[in-house]
């Protein structure tokens, strides 16, 4: 069995992706109870992780686990890691595609992604064409959004985003001209569209999911026929439940 971890629906994203190289049995622990995990101090989400690691392996037969969040991975070190008995896979920004191209260039992560990943560090500080942004608790309005998709709740998310892209005199101007997103957090896939429309133009998106998930395909011993999807969450909320489920027929 595959663990996959988020503190919501991004998870799905990077299921959904292994689901295009290999089928295999998935345990989903959605931690909705502690969502965000982007702008909380780290040494709180690192418990959080560590205690959901725990959780997982005391209680289902886990092969592997895939951190199905940027956030988490920034945070997750070699020294928990080491402690852990079990393989963990990291899901990270594509940023590497991202460098390639031409034109404006944006990583569009949650704050702890931007300011704890080394990997982020090590780009950022390479290629200063590389800008930045995050808002505030998005995750968690994708969440919300995603349980209940209506017009009432689009022009909410709409606000949200353009605000956070554009309110800020500084950046405007230079976000508004860009043309490459890597998408560094795995809710932002579900709202895509979304973000397009905010730009209202073309927009070239790198996504953090399909690394993980090749990666993930080297480390399965034996394929199976078929899949299977175990989603638990850590707080009840039947319409966020459904509206993940949904997301795999
Ligand atoms: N899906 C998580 C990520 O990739 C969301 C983090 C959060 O809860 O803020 O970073």
């Amino acid at each position: 069995m595959i663990a996959v971890i988020d503190s919501g629906s991004g998870g799905a994203n990077v299921i959904l992706e292994c689901l295009k190289y290999y089928n295999y049995d998935f345990i989903y622990l959605v931690d909705n109870k502690n969502c965000p995990y982007g702008d909380k101090p780290i040494e709180d989400v690192k418990k959080i992780i560590i205690s959901n690691i725990n959780f997982l392996l005391k209680k289902f037969d886990i092969d592997f686990i895939i951190l199905g969040c940027n956030t988490a991975s920034s945070i997750i070190g070699y020294e928990e890691l080491e402690r852990i008995k079990c393989p963990i896979l990291k899901t990270k920004p594509d940023l590497s595609s991202l460098v390639k191209q031409n034109g404006k260039k944006l990583l569009f992560a949650t704050k702890n992604t931007i300011d704890n990943s080394n990997y982020v560090k090590y780009f950022l500080l390479n290629y200063n064409d590389i800008k930045t942004l995050y808002i505030k608790s998005l995750p968690k309005y994708i969440d919300n959004y995603l349980s209940n998709v209506n017009k009432e709740n689009y022009e909410k998310l709409e606000k949200i985003l353009k605000k956070g892209l554009f309110f800020h005199k500084k950046t405007k101007k230079y976000l508004k001209n860009t043309t490459n997103i890597a998408l560094g957090c795995t809710h932002f896939k579900h709202i895509e569209k979304e973000i397009t429309n905010c730009f209202d133009k073309k927009i070239n998106y790198f996504y953090c999911e399909k690394n993980v998930a090749k990666i993930s395909n080297f480390l399965i011993k034996k394929k199976k026929q078929d899949f299977s999807i175990k989603v638990i969450l850590t707080k009840k909320d039947d319409s966020l439940k459904k509206s993940i489920m949904d997301l795999f027929l």
